[in-house]
């Protein structure tokens, strides 16, 4: 087992590049399995614990992966395998997301159910309700999801909650189907669009990706195609806290700043000050057709008001995401005032709460809202990551808190952050990893 170490007290500074998005590159390399034929050459793919895995997940099926760097390449013709073994899927749980394409391209597959996890019992009925109105006939036995359909049909499929993966499993599962597929009440999360202009690349005909009503027309196949993942907006938002909780200066390269709109003006209320460089000072901008997923040079300082309370609600995009809870409330811990923190998506996304009451932060847990009030600091301790954005936020606790911190289980965090520490003290930090 790892362990993160950090002293306190340092300013960061200097540049950071934010690395592929995590939650696009996973569906776009579950989305590889719908080629029939060629090679998909993804860039720009992080190099991540979750990746790995599902790339595992891949190969196990008979698919043939090269990594070159931040680029796979991944060819599917010769898959035959349709099945998602419970040793990889207890493991990661987005490796759902194979489900729909296997469905499409082979109308058969074995996936094993993902158990719940820390934040919460993340069922995947809305999954598989939306399979069984294409006409799929899923039963679900010893844990595992097995699926069986001559050929998927269009279905007009309306969610009863917004759920991510869910709308990407049954867009997948659609660009092959007979007929249209309409989404409605989607998720319109970047990464979701993201996928669907790959998908586009890849033949498919699809519309709406982005808003809550997608229309998918399904083809008879799909090619092998390039595609470049977007930048990780969830990383780009834990740098920002990084910089303004250490009172830094950090210029942040290749954050998606238009699909952080939510975060950003979060944080500018609580008091950072969020500048995007010119186009003349940003020579790496991450160039993307849609502009909604471009990466931009963005600087980022606290304010010299300091950092004020400000209440704080979870919601699905565009609104302000549960991935930045912790790390919102690691800000807030040192905020003047009282802020109010309410989770809406998970049922259990406070672990992080009591590591943080360990390092001196005054926090109420009441059901999914929690009461943070300012203190002056918070004070170095030994904590336990329990989820992967639960250790991120505490790291950058450990950032401003005054002594050492010592945070254990790192491999939460290199679930979704790659080099997080190195990045780190690249910017000035007193962060090192240690065997335990
Ligand atoms: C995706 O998870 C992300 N993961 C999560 O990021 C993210 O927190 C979440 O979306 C919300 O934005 C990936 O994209 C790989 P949901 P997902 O289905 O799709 C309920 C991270 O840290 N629901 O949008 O699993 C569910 O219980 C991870 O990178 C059903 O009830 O989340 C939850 O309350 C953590 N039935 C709500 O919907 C279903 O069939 C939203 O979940 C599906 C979901």
């Amino acid at each position: 087992m790892q362990s993160i170490v950090v002293r306190g007290g340092r300013k960061l500074s200097g540049e950071v590049i934010i690395d592929g998005a995590k939650n696009s590159a996973l569906p776009l390399i579950a989305a590889t399995l719908l080629a029939e034929k060629g090679c998909s050459r993804l860039d720009n793919v992080p190099d991540l614990r979750d990746i790995n895995t599902i790339v595992r997940l891949l190969e196990g099926m008979g698919a043939v992966v090269s990594r070159q760097g931040g680029s796979l390449e991944i060819t599917t013709s010769a898959v035959e395998n349709c099945q998602a073994p419970y040793e990889l899927v207890k493991t990661m749980r987005a490796s759902i997301l194979v489900l729909g394409p296997l469905m499409a391209r082979f109308g058969e597959a074995r996936v094993s159910l993902p158990g719940g996890c820390a934040i919460g019992a993340r069922p995947v009925n809305l999954h598989i309700k939306g399979l069984e109105m294409m006409g799929a006939r899923i039963s679900v036995e010893h844990g595992y999801i097995i699926g069986q359909a001559e050929r998927l049909q269009g279905a007009d499929i309306s969610f009863d909650v917004t759920t991510v993966t869910g709308t990407e499993n049954l867009m997948m599962a659609a660009v092959l189907a007979d007929g249209v597929t309409i989404l409605r009440n989607a998720a319109r999360e970047p990464e979701i669009v993201d996928l669907a202009a790959f998908l586009r690349k890849m033949g498919a005909q699809i519309e709406g990706d982005g808003t809550h009503t997608i229309t998918i027309t399904g083809v008879e196949k799909l090619l092998a195609a390039d595609y470049q993942v977007m930048p990780d907006r969830i990383e780009a938002g834990t740098f920002m806290v990084a910089a303004g909780i250490s009172d830094g200066d950090v210029v942040i390269k290749n954050a998606p700043l238009a699909a952080m709109a939510a975060v950003v003006t979060k944080l500018q209320e609580i008091g950072l000050l969020i500048e995007p460089l010119s186009p003349e000072e940003d020579d790496d901008e991450l160039y993307k057709e849609n502009k909604l997923l471009a990466g931009v040079a963005v600087r980022v300082r606290r304010g010299l008001d300091g950092l004020k309370a400000l209440d704080v609600r979870t919601m699905p995009y565009p609104g302000f995401p549960t991935d930045m809870q912790s790390q919102a409330m690691v800000l807030l811990t040192l905020a003047e005032g009282t802020s109010v923190i309410s989770e809406t998506i998970f049922e259990n996304r406070f672990m992080h709460v009591f590591e943080l009451q360990r390092m001196g932060a005054d926090i109420e847990v009441e059901g999914r809202t929690a009461i943070v009030r300012g203190v002056v600091a918070l004070s170095g301790a030994p904590v336990m990551a329990s989820d992967l954005r639960a250790s991120a936020g505490l790291v950058l606790a450990g950032l401003a808190a005054e002594g050492e911190t010592v945070m254990s289980r790192v491999y939460h965090l290199d679930r979704g952050y790659a080099g997080f520490e190195k990045k780190l003290k690249a910017l000035g930090a007193d962060v090192k990893r240690v065997r335990d």
